[in-house]
């Protein structure tokens, strides 16, 4: 299969699905979506890309396949549901799985794929929406050496850098360290903005002593400018956040603060999980 000439496939045009995809389009690949909900299909639609109506008619249409969807259950279901990729056709196909899962789901379906003489990447993606739009994510690759440069110039659409990091699961479990950090920063700076505030500092002052010091960071900007506006709309939801560091304890994660993250995050999830992972600040009554 030569590169320039991948018919490619999406699975799942949500938060990230949707812009991450249209970075493929602009690469000038041709881009067959499906998602489960229709009305999300429309948006692709006018960028250029035709759509399936089902994920079989989608895997059999394609070369190489991206999927990014919410978590293990979620793909599991696409992968063994009526018209589902097990139903199609695999043979010779690549599956880039971006979404956020368990390093055992990955390495079972890269094993499952092989029998059928197909291969799979796990490649979650360090960013969010914002990465996404401006192409500016970093793909965290596990899977075959061969079969990441095959398809390093298609996750180059949609990111700065694309590492490959080991066999399968590998991608995962990185991924699940780097977020088991994102969950930590996030509490942390709930926490000292929430401090700060029953000591009369305002948000604003408080942020702006944090960008212009060595603590500075694109994160520290976007989610204090959140707390500032109380804007709590999801980037990246709090339901999210709170699967990924159980998927990191469900790993063997153990240590203080990780721990003392995922239970305050699993603790607010019912009440604020649909809102983005700032909304963990509301719990601290700030
Ligand atoms: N948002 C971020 O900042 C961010 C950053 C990095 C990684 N991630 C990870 O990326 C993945 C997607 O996140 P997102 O923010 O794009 O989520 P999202 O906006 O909630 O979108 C979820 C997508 O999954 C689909 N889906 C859910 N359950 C499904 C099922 N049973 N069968 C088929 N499709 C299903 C949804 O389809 P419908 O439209 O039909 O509901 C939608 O396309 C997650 O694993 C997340 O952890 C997110």
């Amino acid at each position: 299969m030569n590169s320039e000439k991948f018919k490619t496939g999406w699975i799942g045009l949500g938060k990230m699905g949707n812009p991450m995809s249209k970075q493929i389009l602009k690469a000038g690949f041709p881009l067959r979506v499906y998602n489960r909900s229709s009305n999300k299909i429309k948006a692709l639609e006018t960028e250029g890309a035709t759509s399936a109506k089902t994920i079989k008619e989608l895997v059999e249409k394609t070369d190489v396949i991206f999927i990014m969807i919410s978590n293990d259950e979620a793909v599991t279901e696409i992968f063994n549901q009526e018209n589902g990729i097990f139903t199609a056709e695999v043979k010779d196909k690549i599956f880039i799985n971006a979404s956020t899962i368990s390093p055992d789901l990955s390495i079972q379906l890269s094993e499952e794929l092989k029998k059928k003489n197909s291969y799979y990447l796990d490649a979650p993606v360090s960013g969010s929406v914002k990465q996404a739009e401006e192409a500016t994510l970093v793909s965290i690759v596990g899977g075959e050496k061969k079969i990441f440069e095959k398809v390093k110039s298609l996750l180059e659409a949609y990111s700065k850098k694309a590492i490959l990091v080991g066999k399968n699961g590998v991608g995962n479990s990185a991924k699940l360290a780097v977020n088991t950090y994102l969950g930590i920063l996030t509490q942390g700076l709930a926490e000292i903005i929430q401090f700060s505030r029953t000591k009369n500092v305002e948000t604003e002052d408080l942020m702006e002593i944090l960008n212009n010091s060595a603590l500075g960071s694109t994160f520290g900007k976007i989610k204090g400018e959140a707390a500032i506006k109380e804007n709590y709309n999801a980037a990246f939801t709090l339901e999210h956040l709170t699967k990924d560091l159980r998927l990191a304890q469900n790993s063997g994660f153990n240590h203080p603060v990780g721990n003392a993250t995922y239970k305050s995050f699993s603790s607010a999830e019912k009440e604020l999980g649909a809102e983005d992972v700032i909304a963990i600040i509301k719990k601290l009554g700030a």
